[in-house]
């Protein structure tokens, strides 16, 4: 395959992550690395040997011989950042939530289709091999007729009023929070793997902490636990810490989640339960080598995850020998090969989440929002 080129937009959590997942492919070199702060960019572009540190996305994207971009900023600035980019001729992945709205988001479909740029939303979380062996099971008809999704993505690290992160600031962030933030991933997840989409539902939406303390300094995602309590100012918080959500999903089939940010405990549950007429799947992200199967008139079973006993639709997803554990990272590096394997063959189709995914889950974000506001089930339907 052609060597690559492309560039890494935000050095945060992010950031980092997707250096080190590109860097992993062997096929494209990381040009440079553009955040906010120039020493943060500096930081990180010489810890991992990246040629050229800038704060201006412009003098990035005005480099000819780059390919494609990544980026990891802030939600508010993902559609502003993807306009640049497609207007610059380049191929770009940006993280979830594609925009702070779906009008940006749709905005950023049609934009990268007239360019015929590829165009990726990461949504990592469908990659986990656990993940695509449900699917792959669905698909093989192992589950049966699809009845009811259930679940819940919950995280501890905004519970105290004294955790900030630019996440709280309806500025970068937008106007829902825990639901576009965690719920985004539950919802294509539990759409991938029932191969069903949510037609109607009703959202319920907490703010628990109305007033947070936010450090007078700038703090990056996570490293706010570590903070001692000190100089800090009082803010009124206006998007959700908590959410429930009832849904119908196809023509028949019902389900539930629920998003956290303020569950002591749990860093990164994200539990999803498939229940058909033939058997029942679930499965827990903190566990994600395991999968949990359900049978009526069986026993039931837990498949450690090992490609050998894998549906033979979910093994490319499962590259390690069963009991070595693969992971959150991993699931990158699943979606950064094809992105990268379909910019290098031009006929390729692009087996990753799209712009469009981008778009559907912006649209469910606003039909709970609307469904919250007004107390009533919304159609997302046509949306
Ligand atoms: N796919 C996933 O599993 C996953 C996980 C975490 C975060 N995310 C998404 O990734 C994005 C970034 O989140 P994070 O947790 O890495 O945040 P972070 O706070 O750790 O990092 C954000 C970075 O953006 C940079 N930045 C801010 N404004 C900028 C600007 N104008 N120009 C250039 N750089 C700028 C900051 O310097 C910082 O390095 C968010 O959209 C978030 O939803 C996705």
């Amino acid at each position: 395959m052609a060597r690559l080129k492309t560039a890494i937009v935000g050095s945060g959590f992010m950031g980092r992550v997707h250096l080190e997942g590109v860097r992993r492919l062997g096929t494209v070199d990381v040009a440079a690395v553009c955040a906010r702060r120039r020493e943060a960019a500096e930081a990180l572009a010489s810890a991992f040997g990246v040629p050229r540190a800038e704060t201006d996305l412009a003098a990035v994207l005005a480099d000819p011989s780059l390919d494609a971009v990544h980026i990891c900023t802030p939600n508010a600035r993902h559609a502003p950042m993807a306009q640049a980019a497609i207007g610059a001729g380049k191929h770009v992945l940006c993280e979830k939530p594609l925009a702070v709205s779906a009008a940006e988001a749709a905005a950023l479909v049609r934009a990268a289709e007239e360019r015929g740029l590829r165009n990726c939303t990461c949504h990592n979380l469908r990659y986990y091999p656990m993940v695509q062996q449900m699917r792959a099971m669905r698909e093989a008809g192992e589950l049966g007729e699809i009845l009811v999704a259930q679940g819940a993505y919950s995280q501890d690290w905004l519970l105290y009023d004294t955790d900030w992160n630019w996440r709280i600031d309806p500025e970068e962030n937008g106007p829902s929070r825990a639901l576009a933030d965690i719920g985004s991933h539950w919802c294509d997840m539990a759409e991938h793997v029932t191969g069903l989409r949510i037609t109607e539902l009703a959202a319920d939406l907490q703010t628990f902490h109305r007033k947070r303390k936010r450090p007078k300094g700038s703090i990056e995602t996570f490293a706010g636990k570590t903070l001692a309590p000190g100089d800090y100012t009082e803010v009124e918080i206006g998007t959700e810490d908590f959410g429930a959500v009832m849904f119908r999903m196809g023509s028949d089939a019902r389900g539930s989640f629920t998003v956290s940010q303020v569950s002591a405990g749990c860093k990164n549950r994200l539990s999803i339960e498939i229940y058909g007429t033939r058997g029942s799947v679930a499965w827990n992200q903190e566990r994600p080598d395991q999968l949990w199967i359900g049978r009526r008139d069986a026993n039931n079973e837990v498949l450690v995850k090992d490609p050998s006993l894998m549906n033979a639709n979910a093994r490319p997803w499962a590259e390690l020998p069963g009991g070595h554990v693969e992971g959150y990272n991993d699931t990158f590096k699943q979606v950064f090969r094809r992105f990268y394997r379909s910019i290098a063959d031009p006929d390729a189709e692009p087996e990753y989440p799209r712009f469009a995914d981008g778009l559907r889950q912006m649209d469910l974000i606003e039909a709970a929002l609307e469904s919250h506001r007004t107390r009533a089930w919304v159609s997302t339907a046509g949306r």
